[in-house]
């Protein structure tokens, strides 16, 4: 069997989860619950990263003292939990960076990692930005301003322990170069080997407890506690049992896939796989970063005070909506602009409109030509034109599961599910260009049941199609198409059969899966 080791970030706690983060929940539950129906053995890990400066501040900002973070992250964490929940994501494990397993591991990296001979007590003389968790030198922060969120940076001048980054520079731009998918889309493989153009300095790891406590300890050394990013990388191991569940850990290790975006990649790309060298571990197969959502030009975050609720969006317009909205509206990798406008507007034309009504009228007809009970048709034509719409449509039925697999292994979701959108829009035509109306007036019955039965395969074909993006969906189609049976046991890759809808079923009462809305009036 095959396995698939997939994880998100894992997203700070100083604030409640928005729609970026959403994002990569949802783009990954579809990758996973795609790979889980094909029958891999999926494992599924995200969770929080609790420690350091950032959150240290917020938990003083929300008034609590020093010592007394735990508490205040344990709210966030709930909230983060509760959000994917509502949002149907599957995920198999989630990783508090608080939880003890994962600060033993910690430990025992730094241990391994010392007596590899990669970690020296050395001066710190630099910035640091702590809303990035992001160090920089003179040179790349002349004017004392962060380079990646412009906002001003702190001096800081103590002793510190590094971690040997600049001995791995070689070794890892070769394996880059080497390893065409290790870091994708291809664009960003770039911009991080142009990064690696420059002397890579060594990485201060550690924070004196007098200025910084809330971390993990050093082992070596009580006086420190680690960087946090040290801290939250190591995630991705001891999430799956590095130290506890050691057959779990050799199952899935190496990860297939780290889902993050662009503004960690530097992280992820450059630090983490020196980690894993240096500690004697395999690298991740592949590291994607897909683009951010904008709220106009600028970045949805936290701290700017421009982000947009999931669960207000989910409860406004459906989950499902929300889902689709996300991963159709941008080629993955690239950035978007998030507007209810658009996510509104392509409710009514491609859900109720396309979909929707798809399936409304298809299950009428069942109803009106066959008492509800789908009818068995003949493979002889009566015309020209209805074996034209058959053959057709057969066509792009028949070629989905390949295309979408292509897609999602390139990690083109939203291209997954315009292919799944030619077959719904081929399928509405179908109807318009067979006039079944028609047939019904020369009491044609042979023909309505071929056109009958082409659609009940389209929108089955489509249902199954559609689980991995919009379960519930899914799940409701088939329900009303009187389908019973497990739709995460269907092996979407194994479908290649064409009028595989069983005969003589009794279809269920149509009812709207997505009720128009109105778009709100412009003020
Ligand atoms: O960086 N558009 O946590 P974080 C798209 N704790 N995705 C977005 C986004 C946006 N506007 N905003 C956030 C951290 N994200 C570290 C990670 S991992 C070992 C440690 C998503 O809370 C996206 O996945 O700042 C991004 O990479 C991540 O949230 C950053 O979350
Ligand atoms: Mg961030």
């Amino acid at each position: 069997m095959e396995k698939f080791y997939a994880t998100t970030p894992i997203y700070y706690v100083n604030a409640n989860p928005h729609i970026g983060h959403a994002y990569t929940q949802i783009a990954l539950d579809v990758l996973a619950r795609y790979h889980r129906m094909n029958g891999s053995d999926v494992f599924f890990l995200t969770g929080t990263d609790e420690h350091g400066e950032k959150i240290e501040e917020a938990a003083i900002k929300a008034g609590f003292t020093k010592g007394n973070e735990k508490a205040f992250v344990d709210g966030i964490v709930t909230n983060f939990q509760n959000v994917w929940k509502a949002l149907d994501i599957t995920h198999d494990n989630f990783i508090r960076t608080t939880d003890e397993w994962h600060k033993k591991t910690v430990q025992e990296i730094l241990i391994k990692v010392k007596d590899a001979g990669d970690i020296y007590l050395g001066e710190y003389n630099g910035w640091f930005c702590a809303p990035c968790e992001t160090f920089w030198t003179d040179t790349q922060a002349p004017s004392a301003k962060c380079p990646d969120c412009a906002r001003s940076l702190e001096k800081i001048e103590e002793k510190n322990y590094f971690f040997r980054m600049s001995k791995y520079q070689e070794w890892l731009i070769d394996y880059i170069n080497k390893n065409p998918r290790f870091i994708m889309p291809e664009y960003r493989k770039n911009e991080v080997l142009g990064f690696l153009r420059e002397q890579l300095n060594d990485l201060c790891i550690s924070r004196p407890k007098d200025r910084m406590s809330w971390g993990i300890e050093l082992p070596f050394d009580k006086n420190y506690v680690v960087y946090v990013w040290f801290d939250a990388l190591l995630n991705y191991i001891s999430g799956i049992g590095y130290l506890d569940d050691k057959k779990r850990f050799e199952r899935y290790w190496p990860a297939d896939l780290h889902l993050i975006a662009k503004d960690i990649l530097r992280h992820h790309a450059v630090y983490w796989p020196i980690m894993l060298k240096s500690a004697g571990l395999e690298l991740p197969r592949t590291i994607f970063a897909h683009g951010w959502w904008k709220i106009g030009e600028e970045k949805m975050s936290k701290s700017k005070g421009n982000s947009v609720d999931p669960l207000r969006i989910a409860g406004e317009l459906g989950v499902d909506p929300l889902r689709y909205f996300l991963i159709k509206a941008v080629n993955f990798g690239q950035d978007g602009v998030f507007s209810e406008e658009a996510l509104i507007s392509a409710y009514n034309s491609d859900l109720a409109n396309d979909l929707g009504n798809l399936l409304n009228r298809t299950l009428t007809m069942v109803e009106k030509y066959f008492n509800g009970i789908s009818p068995s048709a003949s493979l002889i034509y009566p015309d020209k034109n209805l074996q034209e719409l058959s053959l057709g449509i057969k066509e792009d039925a028949y070629g989905i599961f390949d295309d979408i697999d292509k897609f999602l292994k390139d990690f083109s979701l939203n291209a997954a599910l315009e292919r799944i959108w030619r077959l719904i829009d081929r399928a509405n035509k179908y109807i318009e260009k067979a006039a079944p109306w028609k047939y019904s007036k020369e009491g044609n019955i042979e023909a309505i049941k071929i056109i009958i039965a082409d659609l009940l395969d389209a929108l089955n074909i489509s249902a199954i199609a559609l689980y991995p993006f919009m379960p519930e969906t899914s799940r409701k189609m088939r329900l009303q198409m009187g389908l019973t049976g497990d739709i995460t046991k269907i092996p979407m890759n194994e479908i290649k059969k064409w009028r595989m809808f069983p005969i003589g079923i009794k279809i269920a009462k149509a009812e709207p899966i997505f009720p128009r809305i109105q778009p709100p009036v412009q003020k």
